[in-house]
């Protein structure tokens, strides 16, 4: 078994909810402060314009296409479904057209579930307007297969690394067993103060598994975030004394402290990690702020406190047990 080499900057512009009509300007902003990661997705609906705005910065040479590492994600619309090998390929394909590019650097199982529907709106969408999974979406626990057909896409030179998202332990070490010499080579799943994953990391660190941290900041802007308590689980109240993560008092207390932002802190907390941080902003100030906030090295001390924060709280409700009906999962908490 192999871990991988690959070198991720700090930091990259998360695109997740990004709105079309913003996220366009968002990356120019970005790439012209010096980001030099965009994290997308064909879920997220807005690659269009994600490759549009790529497309003008690498017409007007503020980056050239050999520095800037786009990442997008292969959704559960589109994994292998039963005898149907070709939808990863198709999905691939499309996000290629959209984003405008011959190949991407990095491509992402998005979540280890395969759904049958390859069109959501034919059932209304994944949510009903309440939050609630659509009870007509049909999903099934898949990855084993999907990767296969990922890895050709490698092979075909479409892609220049696989990962995945939203895999624990388990998952990995059932991908590991099967493709000894081709498993993935990055994990991105949330990651911050409040969920710090300590078995996750440690096992990714031991086999060269890259980690990528989404919602890095908390969240404040998520649908399924701190601002919707009232689901009936208990897991979506907020921590630490009802507080999302930008308004920790340790967060603010060690921002004040050093003269930075408390995003500031959450984005050098990550990267002291090791991780590959992904903010995502829309606000000019606050893309750059974020980036700014690479270059600040926490101390021991500090890093020791926030560790005192973690309380697996998760502000992704994503593909959680109990909330979308997937009878065949063996559900993942890490
Ligand atoms: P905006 O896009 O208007 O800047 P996460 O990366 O954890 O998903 O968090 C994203 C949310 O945090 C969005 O609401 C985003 O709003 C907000 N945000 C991004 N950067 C900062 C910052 N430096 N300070 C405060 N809020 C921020």
């Amino acid at each position: 078994m192999r871990g991988s080499s690959l070198q991720l900057p700090p930091v990259g512009l998360g695109l997740w909810k990004s709105r079309p009509g913003e996220v366009g300007e968002a990356i120019k902003v970005a790439l012209a402060c010096g980001y030099r990661l965009l994290d997308g997705a064909a879920a997220y609906s807005n690659e269009k314009e994600v490759g549009d705005a790529l497309a003008d910065c690498l017409r007007d040479g503020v980056v050239a296409r050999g520095e800037v590492f786009v990442v997008s994600k292969l959704f559960n619309t589109h994994h292998v479904w039963h005898d149907d090998r070709s939808r990863p390929a198709a999905a691939l394909a499309t996000t290629l057209a959209d984003l405008r590019l011959s190949y991407l650097d990095l491509y992402l199982m998005h979540w280890p579930v395969a759904f049958e529907q390859t069109e959501l709106a034919s059932i209304g969408g994944l949510r009903l307007k309440d939050g609630t999974p659509n009870p007509k979406l049909v999903m099934e626990f898949e990855y084993v297969e999907t990767w296969r057909e990922m890895l050709q896409m490698k092979r075909q030179g479409k892609v220049r690394h696989l990962g995945v998202c939203n895999f624990n332990v388990e998952m990995l070490e059932k991908l590991m067993a099967e493709f000894p010499d081709d498993f993935p080579e990055v994990n991105q799943v949330e990651l911050h103060p409040y969920l710090a994953q300590p078995e996750l990391v440690s096992f990714c660190r031991q086999h060269g598994i890259k980690l990528m941290a989404y919602s890095p900041l908390g969240s404040a802007d998520s649908y399924s975030g701190a601002s919707f308590p009232a689901r009936g689980t208990g897991r979506f109240a907020c921590p630490h004394g009802g507080s999302p993560l930008l308004q920790n008092e340790l967060v603010a207390e060690i921002a004040a402290r050093h003269k930075l932002t408390p995003a500031q802190v959450l984005v050098a907390w990550s990267v002291k990690e090791g991780f590959c941080c992904l903010p995502k902003s829309v606000n000019p100030s606050r893309i750059a702020q974020n980036l700014a906030g690479a270059s600040f090295s926490l101390d021991e001390k500090d890093m020791e406190r926030l560790k005192a924060l973690d309380c697996d709280f998760r502000y992704g409700i994503g593909y959680q047990p109990g909330f979308f009906d997937c009878p065949n999962a063996p559900w993942f908490t890490g």
